[in-house]
């Protein structure tokens, strides 16, 4: 079967300035040979701790269509199709801008300190429905994984969704030039990645830089309610930003929210956006996801889809992997105990957006406790015991019953608790395991959460295998 051409060798070595011999198509583009599908073109890109092109013959066996190298590898097998070139992340950029430059999509960029992946995973679910959608996979949203995102983009696409993430100033300018969205969306400026920055303020200009490849009559779509809004405004207007529009519950916002309620697994909601009344239903509970509704609708309006159409598909989203999904786990004594995953990040702000999902939950049993497990939140800077420790008033607040903690960091939460709040503290997330599996009884909500580096997943992981049935007396 012959895969769909995204790039025939001509376009390719076109586009990359590059050599090739044989006649091939590429259906897909991988820079990961543990990935790489079938007829994808794959590129051999150099990190600090690899070389891409040792992993050639590999990606070539998997069914690789070609492979993009800068340098012969040392193994090949017979017949492979090789595109040469000068350097391959320069030719991935070049496939990345010649693949923007052919197709006509609404390109819309999403940055911002949170709610990023899940803001683009929401509106791919509203806008596939209404058109070829192209998005980011996953959370590839640097300085390789938007040029790959790129150079994926089918030509038919109608829209495409670029997450740009950062750690450092001056990493999204180059991204946005390469992607020249028509959109460009920040979530929200929060405290968050602080390591390598002197001030929130300084966070806010490096998301601005999303604006540096907006396009003329381009549209940039601004949380309202974020305290830096009008700095990032001032930065678009000064980019040549045709029009700023603002999203939250400021009496100014455009894309407003009138009122909602709050649901253990969804939210109902009345907004207005750009002046039109419109009531939804969000699959997915907890305020974080109603704000990021409304910029989600007001940038599915701008690019030209249907608004009412696009409420109604956010009845049946839901929060994605690691990012609030929720399980229901049969558990030892009978009953059942309920999971929210939410392992993939965490960050002050996303942390108290956790624990308010958290309290809304409602526990099967009476005796059911909400119980918040928790793992270190990393990239903080200096002041990272402190945002830690912080965290225990929002707990209190929400009215959490037992909190079980992982990691250095968290030791300072755990030690800013209440007595009676504290279930458990260990040193890292596998140590945590056994005491929280002995506390945990049917009835019981858990949110499990932590920055990914703190591997909280494996909690998560651990929950979700069935335990193994215990063996029969005489089974030796
Ligand atoms: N508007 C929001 N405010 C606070 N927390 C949010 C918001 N939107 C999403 N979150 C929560 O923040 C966490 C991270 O979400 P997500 O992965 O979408 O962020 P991201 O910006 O893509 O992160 P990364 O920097 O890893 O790419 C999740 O727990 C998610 O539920
Ligand atoms: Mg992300």
């Amino acid at each position: 079967m012959e895969a769909f051409a995204l790039w025939t060798s001509a376009e390719a070595a076109q586009a990359t300035q590059g050599s090739t011999d044989g006649f091939w198509t590429a259906g897909g583009v991988s820079i990961d040979s543990r990935s790489t599908g079938f007829g994808d073109l794959f590129v051999a890109l150099r990190g600090p701790n690899f070389d891409g092109h040792v992993f050639v013959a590999d990606a070539l066996a998997k069914g690789a269509a070609a492979a993009l190298v800068d340098r012969m590898p040392e193994t090949l097998p017979p017949g492979a199709n090789l595109l040469k070139v000068k350097d391959t992340f320069q030719a991935l950029n070049d496939l990345a801008g010649a693949a923007r430059q052919r197709c006509g999509a609404k390109v819309i960029g999403i940055t911002g300190s949170v709610g990023k992946t899940s803001t683009k995973e929401m509106l791919r679910h509203v806008l596939s429905r209404q058109g070829a959608t192209h998005a980011t996979v996953g959370n590839l949203n640097n300085h390789w994984g938007v040029p790959l995102t790129l150079a994926r983009m089918p030509v038919d696409s109608r829209f495409a969704l670029i997450e740009m993430g950062m750690n450092h100033a001056n990493e999204i300018a180059p991204l946005s030039r390469l992607a020249r969205p028509h959109i460009a969306m920040v979530t929200a400026v929060e405290a968050v990645h602080l390591e390598n920055f002197g001030s929130v303020e300084e966070i806010a200009d490096a998301k601005a830089e999303i604006f540096a490849g907006l396009q003329v009559d381009g549209v940039a779509i601004l949380n309202r309610d974020n305290p830096h809004f009008e700095r990032l405004a001032a930065a678009a207007r000064a980019a040549g930003a045709a029009e700023v529009i603002g999203f939250g519950e400021h009496p100014e916002a455009q894309a407003r929210l009138v009122k909602f309620a709050s649901h253990s697994s969804c939210s109902c909601v009345a907004a207005e956006i750009l002046g039109q009344p419109l009531t939804f239903k969000i699959g997915a509970p907890g305020r974080h996801w109603v704000l990021n509704a409304l910029g989600v609708l007001a940038t599915a309006h701008i690019a030209g889809a249907d608004l009412a159409e696009a409420g109604m598909a956010l009845a049946d989203v839901t929060a994605p992997k690691g990012r609030g999904e929720q399980h229901s786990l049969p558990w030892r004594d009978g009953g059942s105990v309920d999971l929210i995953d939410d392992s993939y990040n965490a960050s002050p702000p996303s942390m108290l957006a956790a624990f308010a999902v958290l309290a809304m939950a409602r526990p099967s049993a009476a005796r059911g406790r909400r119980i918040a497990v928790l793992g270190d939140m990393l990239e903080l800077g200096g002041r990272a015991e402190e945002a830690h420790a912080a965290l225990a008033a929002g707990l209190v607040r929400e009215k959490i019953d037992l909190v079980f903690a992982a990691g250095p960091l968290m030791r300072a939460l755990y030690d800013a608790l209440p007595p009676q709040m504290r279930g458990h503290h260990a040193v890292n997330s596998t140590e945590l395991l056994q005491p929280l599996r002995r506390a945990i009884r049917s009835g019981d909500v858990l949110l499990v959460k932590g920055s990914h580096g703190s591997r909280m997943d494996r909690i998560v992981e651990d929950l979700l295998t069935p335990a193994p049935q215990p063996r029969a007396a005489n089974g030796w």
